[in-house]
């Protein structure tokens, strides 16, 4: 099935390809698959009260639109986990010879720095996902970053070659049909499964920062609501979004 990408959305510039995405939604224009990208963003939206800053014309900064069919409101992480997955596999590609690690809840890593961060918002209608915005911001070919911006990295940086972000682009959409195909036959145990493998620092001694304080701990699962499950001195405790950060 090709449903990513089948039909894009190109302003030369936008705010936002989330809001953007949110707008056409709003407005009725919305097709299912449907990839909204920009060489431009001009305020993009990060995770939590962050921004997303991508210089134009080197990087991806793109949002689809998935209408999932009858997925459950409780079901939201596995979206998340198909695209990072989708994410994984195409870095993984681009960088053989290197680490490329999933950072729970919402980066992909390659070694100890950050590639790529996802923004996925759901629109709830009762109990299902009516639509859902999947927005991905990919360095590409950036090689400078604000000292605001943690640890990044970019392909450019890491292979030294100058890439076209529009075929790295159509590959990121060959990758998240062949998930996304995983997510519609219903085969959440892959998914699941490859998400975990391939999760940073899974089962790893590390430092987390919870309600302001350092403490050691292993990751040990992550649960069907995407919450982090930690193990430290032999007891297991459940973090939300924003209950945990890892130190890095
Ligand atoms: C994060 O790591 O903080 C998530 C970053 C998500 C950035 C992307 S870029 C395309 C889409 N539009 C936005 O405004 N944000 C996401």
């Amino acid at each position: 099935m090709q449903l990513f990408g089948q039909k894009i959305f190109k302003p030369d510039n936008t705010e936002s390809t989330n809001r953007l995405a949110m707008h056409l939604i709003e407005q009725e224009n919305a097709d299912n698959g449907l990839a909204i990208i920009t060489d431009h963003q001009t305020a993009g939206i990060g995770y939590g009260s962050n921004l997303w800053e991508s210089e134009p014309n080197k990087n991806l900064t793109v949002s689809y639109i998935y209408k999932p069919f009858q997925v459950p409101a409780t079901a939201q992480f596995f979206l998340n986990k198909a695209v990072s997955l989708s994410l994984y596999d195409l870095i993984s590609d681009l960088c053989p010879n290197q680490v490329v690690k999933i950072k729970w809840p919402n980066d992909v890593y390659v070694g100890e720095k950050k590639i790529a961060g996802i923004l996925i918002n759901n629109i709830i209608s009762g109990h299902y996902i009516s639509y859902s915005i999947l927005g991905i911001g990919l360095n590409i070919n950036q090689e400078k970053f604000g000292s605001r911006i943690p640890n990044p990295t970019s392909l450019k940086i890491l292979n030294g070659i100058e890439y076209k972000v529009d075929e790295i682009f159509n590959s990121l959409c060959i990758a998240l049909n062949k998930r996304f195909n995983s997510f519609i036959m219903n085969d959440y145990e892959k998914i699941d499964s490859d998400y975990l493998y391939n999760l940073f620092r899974m089962k790893e001694s590390n430092y987390f920062l919870i309600n302001d304080e350092k403490v050691e701990a292993r990751i040990i699962d992550v649960d069907e609501y995407g919450r982090l499950i930690l193990e430290n001195d032999g007891i297991n405790k459940v973090f939300a979004f924003k209950e945990v950060e890892y130190v890095i």
